[in-house]
């Protein structure tokens, strides 16, 4: 049974703005995606990197990606939502992968990741019947808002969680709950339609999805901060 991490990069950043999708905007010298490459690359557990482009993608071929040589391959394939690009990306994996083997699948754009992150939700996921992801609690209090923009009520944030990424499920499993449910914004939401409970493994909030213009910005402190 194999680890194999499944990456969607194929999302235009509208949130992020400009002309260049945020998984190529430049952090410390690299496109942004270049360090998500680098730490899932560097675990030793995954038997192979997928990344999901695109099919019009014009900017992959526009660096050097040699530093993953042998460790990485990439599908123009993606699809018009994240949880389309996934399936996409399953399908093209299908004649690689067992059913059973383990698919880590992981935002492009949370390019904070570490190995350590990783190696957690590999540690209390690795024999679970189900899978898991990567999460954390939710510190703040939650309110939810009116049209008005006045507050309607306040959220009670016992229990809950954000979800992160990776989450990681069975090839087979996670391909037919995404066939089924492919209107879901992660793939846990999927495999819970189907009736299932993924596990939570706790993380932290250094493992940001890069949205904003200003999580850049907080992308590019954490990365400076754990060099030194
Ligand atoms: N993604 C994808 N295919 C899509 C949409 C998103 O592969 N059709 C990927 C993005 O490239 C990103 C991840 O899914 O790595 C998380 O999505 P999100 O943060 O929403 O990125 P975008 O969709 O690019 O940003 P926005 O929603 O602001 O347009
Ligand atoms: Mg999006």
């Amino acid at each position: 049974m194999k680890y194999h991490a499944l990456i969607p990069a194929a999302g235009g950043g509208t949130r992020m703005g400009g002309g260049t999708p945020k998984q190529y905007l430049p952090l410390t010298g690299r496109p942004l995606i270049w360090h998500t490459l680098k730490t899932l690359t560097g675990v030793a557990a995954i038997d192979h990197v997928h990344v999901v482009l695109a099919p019009e993608d014009e900017f992959w071929g526009g660096y050097d990606w040699s530093d993953f040589k042998g460790r990485l391959t990439v599908w123009h394939c993606g699809g018009a939502t994240r949880a389309e690009s996934v399936i996409h990306g399953l399908r093209a994996l299908q004649s690689l992968v067992a059913g059973d083997d383990w698919v880590l699948v992981h935002d492009a754009a949370r390019c904070c990741l570490t190995v350590e992150h990783v190696g957690k939700l590999l540690a209390e996921v690795g024999d679970d019947p189900v899978g898991g992801l990567l999460a954390v609690p939710v510190a703040d209090t939650l309110k939810r808002a009116q049209t008005d923009g006045r507050v309607a009520g306040t959220v009670a944030r016992e229990g809950l969680w954000q979800a992160q990424t990776p989450q990681m499920f069975r090839y087979r499993m996670l391909l037919e709950a995404l066939e089924r449910m492919p209107e879901v914004t992660d793939e846990a939401g999927a495999i819970e339609a189907m009736g299932l409970h993924p596990k939570l493994v706790a993380a932290d909030m250094t493992n940001l999805k890069v949205t904003w213009p200003l999580d850049l910005q907080l992308a590019e402190w954490i990365l400076a901060n754990r060099r030194q």
